[in-house]
Order: structure tokens, then sequence, then C-alpha cells
């Protein structure tokens, strides 16, 4: 074992060391010369439920921690809640990561243990711990429980989504509404279908940070403890053993197989982003491109709402990660290593076989991957779509522009009966990117027009700058960058534009000539500032687009300086 971290903090005989061994033993915390300090991260929270089951598992994580020779040490950070935080969790991401960076740089800390759950928790507590680069370990809560509407089982997000519109065409009445509600407040844990939450936890346990098998076990089941409880005796075994980090862990192969596991699972496209931004933090390429490619030859696996119709409950008990890897391991780098010492290739091959949720390799949900990559004169960066949660038949589209500058716009008109709306036109919502609002808000599955609805039309080809949630479905070309509000030609298009777009072939072009597009550029007026202060006014300065994971662009590891990890000098303070 090479000397821990927390000894510059607390070894010797000087002023300073004691006043830092009286500070730790004031709050409770044991010094013991030579065990190593592990940082405890807490992101639980009275405002996000989602998080809240990860109470209950501090105290296994620190009886984990002293069982192996360590000493546990709790602190508090954001609790990024997805359905309270305006305008979106997602501007509040990158502050996260910088908070566990910057409490990691600051404090004794020789590893690292994470309790976070809810969509924008998991992705920006590990952007930290990558930057800061000590031995990590992600503990998640698990999903909520299943609840029933009108006898039937609901998913968290997607039945909601479902239902509104079911309300907005008049089919379900105040009663049914407010029983709704009442099914809905169900309790703690992360949504319950393949959202964002489950997506990331998911892939977090593919990347190879967490204890295999943990990442699915529902919030409450008495696995979760077990579980917390071994990554606690985890992470002492990685710092007094091998020191594996982070850094050490999501090599270029650790990340195709969480794209793998991606389409496998048919996630959210939330991850997309996210995956871009963790790979940013390693200084690992990660072209959009990618999401394409190493998509095609693999078979969507997970029956899990959005893309199927079970929930994640049933994905657990059909085996979870290691059963799902087991089914698409000839289609993983399976020297890829984890934090708990063993390959991909190991956990897959002492997987039991994959059952109910979790389809054999040879009876897919789908094959061809989950996700679509396209790009052109209307999205010259790129596009994201998830082809299956969409209309296979809406594909390859061309249909005329129907406009909304902005959310508010959107909601003034979208069920506006003079809107000059059919089947078959293109939905357009720009100014919802990560600039434009900033924080790139989960706006892009805009509402069918309730005239529509009304008629049975279910789906519609839709084009944004926004992100949509993990739990949403339909044809939604997402992320389109650049947004509009740093010029990008989706804040050009005007009502009546044809829009073309074919999947399969990677296209999504505005059908408008380069001299009125100019003369439309030149028209333009800068887009108002909602923010001029505090964090958004930083954010918004610095963000980068969503190709390249809307991290911040100083957080980012371009050169080898944004890799290296800057200890403090340890003195008085
Ligand atoms: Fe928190 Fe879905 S809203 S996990």
């Amino acid at each position: 074992m090479s000397t821990l971290r927390s000894q510059a903090w607390l070894a010797g005989d000087d002023e300073v060391a004691v006043l830092h061994r009286v500070a730790l033993a004031s709050a409770g915390v044991p010094v013991v010369p030579g065990r190593p300090v592990i940082g405890i991260a807490n992101s639980a929270s009275e405002l996000n439920p989602c998080n809240l089951p990860l109470r209950d598992l501090v105290g296994p994580v620190r009886d984990g921690i002293e069982a192996a020779g360590g000493t546990g040490v709790e602190f508090p950070v954001i609790s990024l809640g997805e359905d309270l935080m305006k305008p979106s969790a997602m501007l509040y991401r990158n502050l996260l990561a910088i908070e566990i960076e910057e409490m990691v740089r600051a404090n004794p800390l020789d590893g690292l243990v994470i309790l976070a759950n809810c969509d924008k928790s998991v992705p920006g507590a590990l952007m930290g711990a990558i930057s800061a680069n000590i031995p990590t370990v992600l503990v998640t809560g698990g999903a909520r429980s299943v609840v029933s509407f009108r006898g039937a089982k609901i998913g968290t997000g997607t039945a909601l989504w479902r239902l509104w519109d079911e309300r907005r065409a008049g089919r379900l009445d105040d009663a049914g509404w407010r029983e709704l509600e009442q099914c809905l407040s169900c309790g703690r844990g992360a949504c319950n279908t393949m959202g964002t939450a489950s997506t990331m936890a998911v892939l977090s346990e593919v990347l190879g940070l967490m204890v295999p098998g943990s990442s699915s076990v529902p919030a409450g089941d008495p696995r979760s403890a077990a579980g917390a409880r071994q990554a606690g005796e985890l992470i002492v075994g990685v710092v007094t053993g091998t020191g594996r980090r982070p850094q050490d862990i999501l090599t270029q192969g650790a990340f195709a197989n969480a794209v793998v596991a991606l389409h496998a699972i048919g996630g959210s496209t939330n991850a997309v982003i996210h995956l871009a931004a963790l790979a940013g933090r390693a200084g690992v390429p990660f072209p959009l491109d990618d999401i394409a490619r190493l998509g095609t030859s693999v078979p969507v696996l997970a029956d899990v709402e959005p893309s199927g119709s079970q929930l994640m409950p049933d994905f657990d008990a059909g085996g979870g990660v290691p059963s799902l890897l087991r089914e698409i391991a000839g289609l993983l780098d399976q020297e890829a290593m984890t934090i708990a010492g063993r390959s991909i290739g190991e956990i897959a091959a002492g997987a039991r076989p994959a059952s109910g949720a979790i389809r054999p390799a040879g009876r897919p949900l789908r094959e061809g991957g989950a996700f679509g990559v396209v790009r052109g004169t209307l999205a010259p960066d790129g596009a994201v779509i998830k082809t299956s949660a969409a209309s296979q038949d809406l594909m390859r589209h061309r249909g005329r522009a129907v406009v909304f500058r902005g959310y508010d716009d959107m909601l003034a008109r979208i069920d506006d009966p003079a809107l000059p709306v059919t089947p078959d036109s293109v939905l357009v919502l720009a100014g919802c990117g990560p600039v434009g609002v900033p924080g790139m808000p989960e706006w892009g599955m805009i509402p069918i027009p309730a005239r529509l609805v009304r008629a049975g039309v279910t789906d519609m080809v839709r084009v944004t700058d926004a992100r949509m949630s993990g739990t949403s479905f339909g044809t939604v070309l997402l992320h389109a960058a650049p947004e509009a509000a740093v010029g990008g030609p989706l804040g050009l298009v005007r009502d009546g534009d044809l829009i073309s777009v074919d999947v399969q072939a990677g296209t999504l072009d505005l059908e408008v000539g380069d001299a009125e597009l100019a003369t439309r550029r030149a028209a333009l007026t800068p887009p108002r500032r909602r923010h001029l202060r505090g964090w958004p006014a930083l954010y918004a300065q610095h963000v980068m687009q969503a190709p390249d994971g809307c991290d911040l662009d100083f957080l980012r590891a371009p050169t080898a300086a944004h890799l290296t990890f800057i200890e403090p000098v340890v003195g008085r303070s």
C-alpha cells in the first residue's frame, strides 16, 4: 500500500496535525493512524424522494468500511431532484461534479463512496469522481415500488405522459386524474421505468464502478443494505490494495461496453450526453457517431418501459446487469476491469442466464440497437433519436414545420384549434438547449396537439435542441446541435419550411436554400439571456454543446493538465 493521502493531514505531532485530528474526533470520527479515511458523499434530501433511500444506506456503507479496517466520514452533497428543480436538474449536474471534486481535493480522503440515485445525481457525482480520481465506488438507491391504476401496473413517468394525453383528449375525468395523483405518490426511490436514473445506474455498473449486480436492486430490498455494506468493504480493499482509480477503469473499451449496454436496455437518450461528459472527464474520445456505429449489431433485450412493457423490478428479477452482460458478451470488451477486481468477461461468465424482462440474445425485442444519430443542414453536429421508443413508420418522413420558439410559446399555442398543424407536420421546438434556457430541460417530447390526439394521432415527428425524459417516447429528434441559442440552424426554421428525416440514412435536413438562410440569419436578434448572475450565468458562459456532454469547457480533459488532480497545500488554513 502506498502512503495514504489522508496522512498529509493526520500524521505528525505539530499543531496543524493536532488540529486536524481534533476536528475529526470532535465530529465523532475516530482517527486511527494508518487507517484509510473514506468519504461517504450522501445526496439524500427531502426535496428529492428519488434519493431518500440513500439515507438508509449510509449506516451499512460505514459498517462495511469499518469492518474492512477503514474510517467512514459522511458529507452532504447537492441533491439533484429531477421533478422539483427548475429549469432543470441538468443545470446543476456540473455543480455537483465540481462539489465532489473540490470536497475530495480539500479534505483528507483516501477513497470515496458515492450515494446517488436520481437522474443527474449519478453522472454529476461520477464526473467529479473521475476528475478527483481517487478510488471510488458508486452505490445507488434503487427504483421505487410499482403501483396500480385502475387495475393495471403503471410505471413512473411513462404512464403519466400517456395519461396526460388521455386527459387532454377528454378521456380521463377529474376523479381519475386525482386518483392517478394518489397512485403516483407511492414512495421513495428512482423511477421504476428504464428512465435516466435506471439507465445511468445500469451503465455505471457496466463501466465497472459499482458492486456487480447491485444497480437494479429495488429501493427497500434487503439486498440494498447488503450491497452498500459490500461497497464499504470493497473501497477499503481497493485503497489498501490495487489502488485502482476511476481513470484506470474508464478505458475506451469500458465506454464502448456502456454504449452497447445502452442499446441493449433501450435506455435513456440522456445517457448519450452523460456518457460523453464522463468520457470527456476521463480523456477518452467519444464521438457521437459511435452511438449509432456501435449499436448496429446490438439486440435490444430489456423488455422495460418505455421501450418495452415491464418495469425495473422485473429487470432485476431477470438477472440484472450480470445476466444482461452474459447475453451480449460477444459484443463487449471482456478485458475491461471493474472496481471489484473482476473483468466484465468474468462477471458475464459467472452470471445466470437472463430471464423474464431480459430477453435472451436469440429472442430480442428488436434488432439493430435502440438509437439513431442523424445530421444534416438542420443539425450539422448531430441529433439523437431513441428508435426503440419511436414509430417505425416515421423513421423516414418529410413534412412542413410548425415552429415554437421556446417552451412558453409551445405551451401557449400547442392546443390552439387554429394552429395550422396536420399529422404530417414536423413540430419544431427551438431555444431550449444547454445555453438557451440554460440547462437544456426535458421539454423535447412536445405534446401532440389536443385536436390531433382526439382524432387518434399518437405520434408525430418532432425536432428540438432540448432533451426529453428517459421515461418519454415518440419520434423525437433531440439534442440538435449546435442549438438555436448559439446560432444553430434550428433557430432559422420558419412555419411551412420542409424538413426531411431519414434515420436509417442518418440525415436531418432543412430544405431551404443557402441564400434564404443567410437572409434569415442576418435578421436574427440575439436571444434574451434569462440569467445574468450566479451559477446559471457561469454555466451559460462555459457550457459545451450536447455532443460534448454539456460539460463546462474548463472542466473537461482535452489536455494532460485537465486530467491532473492538483493536491492542496496542507498547512494552517
Ligand atoms: Fe428521480 Fe426519475 S425523477 S429518478
